[in-house]
């Protein structure tokens, strides 16, 4: 994504739940999902299908498999810090705005999340 994550953001790299989708063996998409304090929560992060694979329906694959999966870990609700651009991708699946836009290195942002 071109982007330098937050020193917050990877403390614990190991402890988060890393999905990728794969052509053969290369990977072509991917999130992560990071268990904030408390334990029901995760933080959703560095979501991306690269670039010649967009709009062909990959992006939403791992949504139905990544819920199922935090659901039955006892996870409730789900946050993320969400691209502008990316707001109507999020509300196709029952994401809801949290917030106004703001800047999150330099891209226009807005918190969004999805309760079980
Ligand atoms: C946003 C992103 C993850 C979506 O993945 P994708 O593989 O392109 O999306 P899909 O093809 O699975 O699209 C699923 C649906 O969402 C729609 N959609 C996809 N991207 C969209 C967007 N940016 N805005 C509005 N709708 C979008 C598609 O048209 C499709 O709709 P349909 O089911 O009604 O036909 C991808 O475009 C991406 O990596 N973008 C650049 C990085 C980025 O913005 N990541 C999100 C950071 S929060």
């Amino acid at each position: 994504m071109n982007l330098k994550p937050a020193g917050a953001d990877t403390e614990n790299d190991a402890e988060q739940f890393h999905f990728g989708g794969f052509i053969d063996e290369d990977l072509i998409a991917c999130v992560l999902a990071k268990p904030l304090p408390g334990q029901t929560t995760v933080k959703l992060r560095q979501r991306a299908v690269e670039n010649s694979a967009q709009r062909k329906g990959v992006g939403k694959e791992p949504i139905d498999f990544m819920e199922r999966m935090l659901k039955e870990r006892g996870f409730k609700t789900i946050e993320m810090s969400a691209r502008r651009t990316a707001i109507d991708f999020y509300t196709k699946f029952g994401y809801v705005l949290m917030s106004d836009c703001y800047l999150e290195q330099g891209v226009l942002h807005m918190k969004m999340c999805k309760v079980f």
